[in-house]
């Protein structure tokens, strides 16, 4: 796998990838991510992946100088995925002045996720568009997990008219149903036991309780929710009678950690 941390260094080395499928992470890699390096393997002769922990998605009061750095066993990580090429600049690489120009997501941003976390998605797009240039994928691989960061990515490349594919991977789990996340890893003991609760109260979403009894269930049992909400999966507005295709989301607090999942229905 060719490390490289330059964006010039980068040009010069996709050239001898052409057609890259890409799987931009932030690092702290586990069987979910590789397993979205997998998929993009599937569809395509090269995979490049980027670590990159982009400080324009966090707001002052949450994690990024906590957030999961462990470099070298991403690295580990990504060889034995046989991923090509890793993209892994630093802070002055991607922002090497004031990023002034951000990209303004559509008004689903401001939803969900965006009422707790206002200026999350202008990051996460931002980032996205700058890391598609650098990389000029042909394929872009994302997570099932991050379902409105999937939604808001898909809208911006149709939008914006980038020739990329968009390509989703499922959710993947621990026996238990707690979703992988980078974030599990800083549950106590006792939190870890009681995380995969959320995908349970989705469970009974998807079978007919209420979202509010679902937000009441969570408190119950110590959780500080910021939303459970179902949504239509087209367009992640709200259902209206005849919409089939659904998606239970649900966002909330376990002591200090903030844990995100999904349920298609
Ligand atoms: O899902 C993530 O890890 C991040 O939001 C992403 C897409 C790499 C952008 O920083």
């Amino acid at each position: 796998m060719r490390i490289v941390r330059q964006i010039e260094e980068l040009r010069r080395a996709a050239a001898d990838f052409p057609g890259l499928a890409f799987v931009p992470t932030m690092g702290g890699l586990h069987d979910g991510h590789i397993a979205l390096m997998h998929l993009a393997r599937g569809t395509a002769r090269h995979v490049a992946a980027s670590i990159f922990v982009n400080r324009l998605q966090f707001a002052p009061s949450e994690d990024f100088a906590s957030y999961p750095r462990t470099f070298e066993a991403d690295c580990a990580k990504l060889r034995a995925a046989s991923v090509d090429l890793l993209f892994a600049p630093d802070d002055t690489v991607l922002y090497p002045e004031p990023q002034a120009f951000i990209v303004e997501p559509p008004a689903i941003a401001g939803e969900l996720e965006g009422r707790f976390r206002p200026r999350f998605f202008h990051g996460v797009a931002t980032v996205v568009l700058k890391l598609f240039n650098c990389v000029q994928p042909r394929i872009a691989v994302f997570g099932k997990k991050d379902y409105q960061q999937l939604h808001v990515v898909r809208a911006m490349v149709r939008q914006l008219n980038l020739p990329i594919d968009v390509l989703a991977g499922e959710t993947v789990r621990e026996p238990d149903g707690l979703a992988l996340s980078s974030r599990n890893s800083y549950l106590s003991a006792t939190e870890r036991a009681e995380a995969p609760h959320l995908q349970r109260v989705l469970q009974k979403v998807k079978n007919g309780m209420a979202c509010g009894n679902a937000v009441r269930e969570l408190v119950a049992a110590g959780w500080q929710p910021d939303y459970v909400e179902v949504r239509r999966r087209s367009d992640l507005g709200p259902p209206q009678g005849d919409d089939r295709e659904l998606v239970a989301l649900a966002a909330a607090r376990l002591g200090g950690t903030r844990l995100i999942d999904n349920l298609e229905f």
